[in-house]
């Protein structure tokens, strides 16, 4: 469902709700059942929440994430914020992942978007004390229906640290495949780690949600 209105700060157009066909895989929620999460459009005054989620040790652990001060990361969110997401998109955008209490607990993003390729890339944090819940599975889901509907990519990737295995159960909890592993991939605290690739492609997202399983 797009357009559910959410405690706190939400805005009608940039919600979405897992659990609604055809976003739903299968757990999040039935359409019966109260949303998990929803989504809005990241915005520069939640700069310092999500500085201090970055900033935690466990999120640093399996990202190689560099320093950001509260003055670039605001830039970027208002130049991010006005971003139409439909078929034109190319680039990143945040959004915040609320729970159904209305609490901020993390943020997920659509990045790397090429359009010539209709592929682009998912992220997702979500805070220490919200973790183990089901919200970043239940994020990564809300997500699908913008990434292959609204902004017509054919295929979504992910990559997980090897050893993050939370991280690639969310990925494949919410129905995308390991499709190999990319040795010493990134350097993370002058490290260089292993990650594990995953896809989600339009073609099987939609069998998943038809009950059409290839
Ligand atoms: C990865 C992360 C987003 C998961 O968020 P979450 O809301 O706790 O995830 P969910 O509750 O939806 O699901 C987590 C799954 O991983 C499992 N899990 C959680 N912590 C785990 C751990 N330390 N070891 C093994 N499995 C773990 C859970 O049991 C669950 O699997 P299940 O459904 O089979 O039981 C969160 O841990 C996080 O923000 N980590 C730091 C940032 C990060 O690594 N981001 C991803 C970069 S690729």
């Amino acid at each position: 469902m797009i357009g559910s209105s959410v405690p706190g700060n939400a805005t009608a157009t940039e919600v979405a709700v897992p659990g609604a066909p055809p976003s739903d895989l299968g757990a999040a929620s039935s359409p019966a059942a109260p949303a998990l999460v929803a989504l809005r459009r990241a915005a520069p005054a939640d700069a310092n929440l999500m500085l201090a989620w970055r900033a935690e040790p466990s999120t640093r652990r399996y990202q190689p994430l560099r320093p950001l001060t509260a003055a670039d990361l605001r830039a970027r969110l208002a130049e991010q914020a006005g971003r139409v997401v439909d078929a034109r998109l190319v680039g990143d955008v945040k959004w915040i992942v609320v729970a159904a209490t209305g609490e901020p607990v993390g943020w997920i993003s659509l990045r790397d978007v090429n359009r010539e390729h209709q592929l682009g890339a998912v992220g997702y944090t979500i805070g220490e004390r919200f973790r183990g819940r089901g919200f970043a599975t239940a994020a990564v889901r809300a997500l699908l229906p913008f990434a292959f509907d609204a902004a017509d990519l054919a295929r979504v990737e992910a990559i997980a640290a090897v050893a993050n295995t939370a991280s690639r159960r969310v990925l494949e909890r919410a129905g995308f495949r390991c499709e190999g592993i990319a040795r010493a991939l990134l350097a993370i605290d002058g490290v260089r780690v292993d990650h594990a690739r995953y896809a989600l492609l339009r073609s099987d997202w939609r069998d998943a949600s038809t009950g059409k399983h290839p």
